[in-house]
């Protein structure tokens, strides 16, 4: 408390943290506090995280340290405190003892105090970003882990603008499916943000069986209600019907398609594709005559082929009513694998599409390309 006061003094406050509840069923995860400008003055803001919904108060600096300190003796184990100067961890045992730590600064600057910050982090402190090892207790990430905090925001910044203007940008619950869900990090992060929003049913589709395990231990500890994870393969995995959502990040080479394709048929509104390797088309690709000289370099020949790979799928998408983007995700620095297909189902099929993706097939040699066979055997 003397720190905390002190660094409200001094100017040097950044951010509080409260975490790790003594009961592990607890309703109220964690509290976040910031300074925050009101008309009245200035305020603490202090969030508190329940497992269902966010709760804001707003209290004077002279009340905090009584609040807070309530809140650390009745609730929780683990405190942290950020100021300009030093950083101070506070852990309590169960017989209310505790020890300080104090280290080197995270922060260096003060954070903004507008009331209306322009952007709010979707998933600031999430508790499965914990679980799953990308942030510690206080929301920071963890070493080697901040790369992959920045894409799981950027996928749920994303997944938020492509929500707004979907065909179910005004439904109160949504069905996602996740394709080849991995460790879950996208699964758990739809998870959050649709449930924010209202109700969230989530499906990840997972071909190993020890990662679906761990996966759904932790939707089951956290009691992230509508998150499920089955072990499948995207081809044969049984979708419902016209799910809203169907995601598919970084699933290897043709998987993509297979995802692609299973959402076509489904009926999915909104697809989301992040491809991975490509293979398919690089072994079939002749250059056209006009680009031989420069398709003999291999890299350019790679790159063309992943051109090709991705231009195609979008070319297919809208065939099948769909209107497709192709973009950056995150950008270059932070992984190779950043390209994005976004495709949100507008309209009814129109084949004529598909002669532009078959003119271009043939111009390049391509005789089979999955997601085209996929859905012209249906
Ligand atoms: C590179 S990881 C990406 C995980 C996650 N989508 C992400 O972006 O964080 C690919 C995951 O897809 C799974 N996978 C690949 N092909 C699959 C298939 N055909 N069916 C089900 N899962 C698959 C792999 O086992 C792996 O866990």
């Amino acid at each position: 408390m003397e720190k905390l006061r002190a660094s409200f003094a001094g100017g040097t406050f950044v951010k509080f943290t409260l975490s790790r509840p003594r009961e592990r069923k607890a309703e109220l995860r964690n509290v976040y506090a910031r300074f925050v400008d009101l008309k009245a003055g200035r305020a603490v803001s202090l969030t508190l995280r329940y497992a269902t919904k966010d709760v804001t108060r707003n209290v004077t600096p002279a009340e905090t340290p009584a609040q807070v300190g309530s809140l650390l003796s009745d609730v929780f184990e683990e405190a942290n405190l950020f100021t300009t100067t030093g950083d101070f961890r506070l852990k309590a045992d169960a017989k209310g003892e505790g020890t300080m730590k104090a280290s080197r600064p995270t922060f260096s600057a003060v954070l903004p105090t507008a009331h209306d910050r322009p952007k709010e982090r979707a998933l600031a402190n999430a508790p499965f970003l914990t679980k799953l090892g990308v942030t510690s207790a206080d929301g920071v990430a963890r070493p080697g882990m901040a790369d992959k905090l920045r894409q799981v925001e950027r996928f749920v910044e994303i997944l938020g603008h492509l929500t707004e203007s979907s065909p179910f940008a005004a439904a109160e619950s949504v069905r996602v499916c996740d394709m080849g869900a991995g460790k879950g990090y996208l699964t758990f992060a739809a998870h959050e943000y649709f449930r924010r929003r209202g109700k969230a049913e989530v499906i990840g589709v997972e071909q190993r069986e020890d990662l679906v395990g761990k996966t759904n231990a932790i939707a089951r500890e956290l009691e992230c209600e509508g998150l499920r994870f089955d072990r499948g393969t995207i081809a044969d995995f049984p979708l419902p019907a016209a799910p809203d959502v169907l995601i598919a990040l970084h699933a290897c080479d043709t998987a993509t398609d297979d995802a692609l394709a299973a959402g076509v048929r489904a009926g999915a509104k909104l697809i989301v594709v992040a491809p991975c390797c490509h293979k398919e088309v690089r072994s079939q690709m002749r250059a056209p005559e006009v680009l031989a000289a420069i398709l003999r370099h291999g890299i350019l020949a790679e790159r063309q082929a992943e051109v090709l790979t991705d231009g195609l799928r979008a070319l297919v998408l809208e065939a099948w009513g769909y209107e497709a983007k192709v973009f950056e995700f995150v950008s270059n620095e932070h992984t190779g694998k950043n390209l994005m297909i976004a495709a949100t189902k507008r309209g009814d099929e129109d084949m004529a599409g598909l002669e532009r993706a078959r003119t271009v097939m043939r111009e390049f040699g391509i005789e089979r390309f999955r997601l085209l066979d996929e859905l012209c055997t249906v």
